[in-house]
């Protein structure tokens, strides 16, 4: 449905040029809620731009629906891109109109009659749940009620794809959660893809089937949720899985009451995440029934990926150390994922 190919962005800065995306490809297929995660600077907002052509390429294509893009007129281009919504960090309302103005907006040219867009305006806002603020100005909104109105505004014209860039990083966490909610109703109800921009895989783990990681206008790394959970390749991505899961703020506050000088081969603090059905089984039994390999824990938690129970624990293991080199050997097999961390 989207199809971006060997899409290459090059910006002139001062007298060189800046490479800000680089050689990318990625298909979204219908009903995705597609995550691109990276630092700032990575690229993603300028890629994910591109889809609706707001940054033109320097080379490569973009086919929606297997329509490619750069062969349309502007205003075959001003009617795709009708399909295509975007909400952004800092919400993009216009002040000067009431919040059932802005949801209006888009639909001002529509061949439907004055009523009939005023009903739709009026049913996205019970959509996205902030009716009764119809009439008031979005300098009287919250965040999360600007964003709301953004998305409604964003649905205007029944697109297909959703573009969000860093939609929730302006949010506190809890109002965070209630608009990725939002987020995910639309793409069910409505049947709405979704690409999602973010700096952060918490974000990603909420809601996303799919994730790519972006580093230095690059995609270092794909897949789904739980592929890229269950397997991180990059050391990058495993930063960011680890920031989610809260481990580097675990790990720091245990190591204030561990002593490094007390590791060795035999005793090792290692972190073991676990995914799907290797989460019932009884493994750290398994380890000293079978290699003797007895396992302290501190830390754990159970999580869900989708419907998937995503499992991590900090342990102590202590044994032998061809036997704890064995015991990860079988907890590998059984997609236990293991990373030593003293
Ligand atoms: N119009 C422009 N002219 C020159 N350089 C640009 C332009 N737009 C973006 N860049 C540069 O391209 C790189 C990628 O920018 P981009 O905004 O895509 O990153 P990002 O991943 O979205 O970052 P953030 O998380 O901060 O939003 C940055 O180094 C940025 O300075
Ligand atoms: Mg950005």
């Amino acid at each position: 449905m989207i199809e971006l190919r060997n899409i290459n962005v090059e910006f002139n800065r001062k007298n060189e040029k800046f490479h800000a995306v680089n050689n990318v490809s990625l298909e979204v297929c219908k009903g995705d809620i597609y995550g691109i995660v990276g630092f700032s600077g990575a690229g993603k907002s300028t890629l994910v731009r591109t889809i609706n052509l707001l940054q033109k390429p320097s080379s490569g294509e973009v086919l929606i629906n297997n329509k490619n893009l750069m062969d349309l007129s502007k205003k075959e281009l001003r009617e795709e891109r009708k399909n295509i919504g975007m909400i952004f960090q800092h919400f993009n309302l216009m002040n000067s109109r009431t919040v059932l103005e802005n949801v209006i907006y888009p639909l001002k040219n529509s061949e439907l009659s004055k009523k009939e867009i005023e009903d739709k305006a009026i049913k996205l806002l019970e959509l996205v749940e902030i009716k009764e603020k119809r009439d008031v100005y979005p300098s009287e909104l919250s965040g999360g009620q600007k964003q709301r109105v953004a998305i409604a505004r964003a649905l205007a014209n029944d697109p297909e794809i959703l573009l969000c860039d860093e939609a929730t990083s302006a949010l506190d966490p809890q109002i965070t959660v209630s608009i990725l909610k939002l987020l995910k109703k639309v793409n069910k109800s409505l049947g709405v893809t979704i690409v999602l921009i973010t700096h952060e895989m918490q974000v990603v783990k909420e809601i996303c089937n799919k994730v790519a990681i972006m580093d230095k206008g690059q995609i270092i790394e794909r897949g789904s949720l739980v592929e890229i959970f269950a397997k991180p390749q990059k050391e990058l991505t495993i930063n960011f899985i680890n920031t989610a899961n809260n481990t580097i703020n675990t790990l720091e506050k245990l190591k204030d009451h561990l002593d490094i000088k007390d590791f060795n081969e035999n005793k090792r603090l290692v972190k073991l995440s676990y995914i799907g059905s290797s989460a019932e089984k009884p493994l750290i039994v398994n380890l000293y029934e079978k290699f003797k390999v007895s396992t302290n824990i501190l830390s754990g938690s159970i999580e869900y990926l989708g419907d998937t129970p995503f499992g991590n624990l900090i342990v102590i293991n202590e044994g032998d150390s061809e036997n704890i080199n064995n015991a990860y050997k079988y907890l590998e097999e059984e997609k236990t994922l293991v990373e030593r961390l003293i």
